[in-house]
């Protein structure tokens, strides 16, 4: 007996197509609105519920919220146009098993059917998912310990801990995206403590850290003998991260092989171990980051495409530090405090120099170089402040130089991923006075004679440096 299956959506096109897909292996039935939708759930067995979120007046949502009130509920997936992703994250959170953004991929849906249908006790696992699913929902409205160690309070900083809160207790893959040392592992933490798996159940592999076939068998295990030199059997990350979260750091280093193989283990959450024809089922969440633009290594076609959509169902950008001056002093005196006590001196604040230096610079490092150069900070620093001169020399590198060739553009005509300002007129002024400072180890007197302007002009320049985000 096939399984039985409900398509609803309001668009005769897309009725005819799923029906002509999937009725060789379902057995199907269609409804152009919740109303006929709701004649077929009562009166035959439906195993899976496959509806359009979006349903005329009546939407999706409630069809959704009323199947789960059946004796026997469906699975859920639900249709959803691209680009709102945000409803379907709701539907989630309200107990739907998955869902799939429209323009439809026929043979993604199929995957999932089967995989919705496939040997399961479906009635059960549903339960067992919408439950679980509302669980999550409680505890992540709980106080967020997840996000605490997220510092920041730009707006944009706020808008992706809201993302984090409320993407974390669904089933969604997401990219995490952001140049280096912008916090992206930080996030992938919160989503996994936000998300209700178990605490100690986020496995992570660094997938630039591997060789091709260590990568293949890292993630997916091997057999005895598989390979030259695996004397033993291994169980691969996927397995590990069984009930948890896997998360791939670096994602845009896969080689093409592995990321066949990563597709169909994200598309039907099945893989098999290398030297092993056993197909292995499993329940992970899947993060990625990549500081590495994968939209344009997909148009250069070094990363597959549909490996691409399937990471991409929400995307978090993290933003450049240059972009969010305000986070910089937050972030200074959480490392000021952090490193005092681990080096087991008293706090010392920076000066107002130091500060206003730190707000201006352009951070090519981000925050892993504002924590360094602050470690250097307070470890140098033998006054009750921590001046200028007492963050580390290599500070200012990335900054505009005099000496530097012209900026490198891309072929977008954008500058990559690299801070602005070769031929600003206010940076070489910042830098210059930085220089000289540096030079007379903070010395206004002596920097401002350097620089051939008055100690009162250098005090003013110093105290208007100009936020890197300014437009100008
Ligand atoms: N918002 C933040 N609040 C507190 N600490 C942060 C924040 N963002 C980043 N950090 C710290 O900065 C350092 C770099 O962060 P993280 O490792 O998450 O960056 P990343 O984006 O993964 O970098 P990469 O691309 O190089 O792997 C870490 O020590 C992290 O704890
Ligand atoms: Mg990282």
């Amino acid at each position: 007996m096939n399984p039985i299956v409900l398509i609803v959506d309001d668009e005769k096109p897309t009725r005819d197509g799923l029906r002509a897909a999937l009725d060789e292996r379902f057995d199907v039935y269609v409804a152009a609105d919740a109303k006929e939708a709701r004649q077929v759930l009562n009166s035959e067995p439906v195993d899976v519920l496959l509806t359009d979120l979006r349903l005329g007046a009546n939407s999706g949502m409630d069809l959704l919220d009323e199947a789960l009130t059946l004796s026997k509920p469906p699975v859920s997936i639900m249709m959803t146009a691209y680009g709102s992703v945000d409803t379907a994250v709701e539907a989630m959170r309200r107990g739907a098993w998955h869902f799939v953004t429209k323009p439809l991929n026929l043979e993604e849906v199929e995957l999932l059917l089967t995989r919705a249908a496939r040997g399961r006790n479906i009635e059960s696992e549903n339960r067992r998912l919408s439950s679980e699913n509302r669980e999550l929902k409680k505890k992540a409205r709980s106080p967020s310990a997840g996000l605490e160690r997220l510092i920041g309070k730009s707006e944009s900083m706020a808008r992706i801990a809201e993302l984090v809160e409320q993407v974390a207790p669904t089933r969604a893959t997401i990219l995490i995206e952001g140049e280096s040392g912008t916090g992206k592992e930080l996030v992938a933490h919160a989503i996994h403590d936000l998300s209700g798996r178990p605490a100690d159940k986020l496995v992570v592999v660094n997938c630039a850290a591997l060789s091709p076939q260590l990568l293949e068998s890292e993630l997916f295990g091997h057999e005895r003998g598989a390979f030259t030199g695996a004397t033993q059997r291994r169980i691969g990350r996927f397995e590990q991260a069984d009930g948890g979260t896997l998360f791939l750091d670096e994602i845009g280093e896969i080689d093409a092989a592995t990321q066949v193989k990563l597709l169909r283990a994200l598309s039907e959450r099945t893989f098999e171990r290398v030297g092993s024809s056993k197909t292995i089922g499993v329940d992970v969440r899947l993060l990625a980051a990549t500081n590495r633009r994968l939209r344009e290594m997909v148009t250069a076609g070094e990363f597959r495409e549909d490996l691409f959509f399937r990471l991409n169902v929400v995307t978090i950008t993290v933003p450049p530090l240059r972009n969010r001056a305000e986070d910089v002093v937050l972030l200074a005196n959480a490392f000021l405090r952090e490193f005092a006590e681990e080096n087991g001196r008293p706090f010392k604040p920076l000066s107002d120099d130091a500060l206003a230096l730190l707000r201006s610079y352009s951070w090519p490092g981000n925050v892993r170089e504002l924590r360094t150069t602050i470690e250097h900070g307070v470890v140098m620093s033998n006054q009750d402040r921590i001046e200028i001169h007492h963050l580390p020399a290599f500070f200012g590198q990335g900054e505009p130089s005099p000496a530097d060739s012209g900026p490198d553009l891309d072929s977008t005509g954008e500058k990559d991923l690299a801070p602005t300002g070769e031929f600003n007129l206010h940076a070489l002024e910042i830098h210059a006075i930085r220089s000289a400072l540096r030079h007379t180890t903070g010395n206004r007197t002596k920097a401002a004679e350097l620089l051939g302007i008055s100690r009162r002009t250098l005090q003013r320049k110093l105290k208007d440096l100009p936020s890197p985000s300014d437009p100008s």
